[in-house]
């Protein structure tokens, strides 16, 4: 498509029904903003600017969608006029003209680039405005969508429709695309006088017609246009991505044995051939290479895993965990910026903390990375084909050494050769028919309080 076009995502609603100390367009789909979600889909639409709109919290709200390769520019509504006087605020990227203008909002986080693009095509043939509609059997609240044999003539809002009008389930999404050469003369027109005594948005459907202009509707599911206004809606938008994002995964190559049970950050990235098994969590930045396996109740963010490698059940991956190929994180294990080398394992109990672990090392049950002295962090580095013995506690700085043993239970402060056998515990002494004696004496004790009466 060689039509140029700038969205406009509106986000300048606080949503007080979130009782929050932030503003809504900060809460989090899949731990992104929600407005960021809208500007990365209308980014990707193929527009050639975003315009933001924001209102409390702005330099935040801005930050957050502060997406890379986006040339986003945000503009401030200081008052709350409606959402004609909101898409106005972005008047200065208006005037530069462009063929196509999308308006969407921030706190509609599911829009698809498929609808903004349906409604695009519907402006190509000719349409001045393109409102996005859904069907819905609870139509209370939204505006409805007027029509006369088949032809759009109005939005009316709720407020201020007549009992006729409200029982139509044909309603406004919100979202909408119009003519961008013609947009600011429509938006002009829009005055204030109505229930709320705002700028309608919808009221530049009666403002194009009015103007010999042509407008129409485009179908969108009913799920993807759903808006946030509380935490219940929040829970219901995070509920239909994480399905549709499952239901990607595994078109794409991905076996989950219980999807509804994992839970994906906006930017987890998960290769064919892997095995996600139930109730798995993923935070942001997680990069799954191909035939992985994620054993069940495991909680894994910031990390990279390559291929063939098997996590859990119960590990728990944290920021740059890398695990090679072939490596293994078994259960009740913690890697935190740390390097699992090509087939190493580290298989029960172990805590694995800025640290290198070498390929095919062995790390027995039980070993700590001794990292954090309580006020600056040190790095382990165990060798290749090392063997550490289980309950061993390594207190960095230390290294060990490249096909090094360390005896179970050591407590290693000391860097330990390649090669060599490092033991660092009490050294075990057996005393001949002790335990022996040591009944009897115990043996003797209860039989005397006993005799004295009990205790
Ligand atoms: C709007 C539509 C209604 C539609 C509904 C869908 C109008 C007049 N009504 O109503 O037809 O069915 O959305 O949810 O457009 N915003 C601003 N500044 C403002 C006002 C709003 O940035 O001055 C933003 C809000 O943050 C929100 C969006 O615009 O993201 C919609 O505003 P909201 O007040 O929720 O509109 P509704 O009354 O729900
Ligand atoms: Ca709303």
């Amino acid at each position: 498509m060689s039509r140029s076009a700038l969205a406009i995502v509106l986000a300048a609603g606080d949503g007080t029904r979130m009782k929050s100390a932030r503003t809504k367009m900060l809460h989090e789909v899949a731990g992104r903003a929600m407005a960021a979600h809208v500007v990365d889909t209308v980014s990707r639409s193929g527009v050639d600017a975003v315009a933001l709109v924001v209102g409390r919290d702005g330099d935040r709200v801005a930050d957050a969608c502060a997406l890379p390769g986006v040339a986003l520019e945000t503009y401030e509504q200081r008052e709350r006029l409606g959402t004609a006087h909101a898409v106005l605020a972005a008047r200065a990227a208006l005037e530069r003209g462009y063929d196509d203008v999308i308006v969407t909002y921030g706190d509609t986080p599911l829009v698809t680039g498929e609808t903004l693009a349906k409604a695009r095509a519907a402006l190509e043939e000719g349409d001045d405005v393109v409102v996005i509609g859904f069907e819905t059997e609870t139509p209370t609240g939204y505006g409805r969508l007027l029509t006369r044999d088949g032809a759009l003539y109005a939005i009316r809002e709720e407020k201020d429709a007549s009992d006729e009008e409200r029982k139509v389930t044909l309603c406004n999404s919100g979202l909408m695309a119009f003519n961008g050469r013609r947009a600011l003369e429509l938006l002009d027109a829009i005055g204030n006088d109505n229930a709320k005594g705002e700028y309608y948005l919808t009221d530049i459907v009666e403002a194009a017609l009015a103007k010999g202009g042509r407008a129409g509707v485009v179908m969108a599911d009913a799920e993807e246009v759903l808006g946030c206004n509380n935490r219940a809606e929040l829970a219901e938008l995070e509920r239909i991505w994480q399905a549709r994002r499952r239901h990607e995964l595994m078109l794409d190559g991905v076996t989950m044995i219980a999807p509804e049970t994992v839970f994906l950050c906006h930017d987890t990235i998960i290769g064919p051939d892997c095995v996600i098994e139930p109730n798995v969590f993923f935070g942001p930045g997680v990069e799954i290479a191909d035939n992985v396996t994620i054993h069940a109740y495991s909680h894994i963010e910031g990390a990279k895993i390559a291929p063939g490698s098997k996590v859990g059940p119960f590990a728990r991956l944290r920021p740059g965990a890398v695990l090679h190929e072939d490596a293994k994180v078994g259960n009740f294990c913690e890697v935190k910026n740390g390097d699992i080398g090509v087939g190493a394992k580290v298989n029960h109990l172990t805590y694995i903390g800025d640290a290198s672990v070498g390929a095919r090392a062995n790390i027995g049950a039980g070993t700590i990375t001794c990292n954090y002295d309580g006020v600056n962090k040190f790095r382990t580095e165990i060798g290749a084909d090392s063997f550490i013995g289980s309950n061993s506690s390594l207190v960095a700085p230390v290294r060990i050494g490249d096909h090094a043993y360390v005896g179970s239970g050591s407590v290693v402060t000391r860097d330990v050769p390649d090669n060599a056998l490092a033991l660092a515990r009490g050294r075990q002494e057996n005393k001949e028919g002790r335990a022996e004696m040591l009944r009897a004496r115990s043996l003797a004790i209860k039989a005397a309080r006993k005799k004295d009466g009990g205790k």
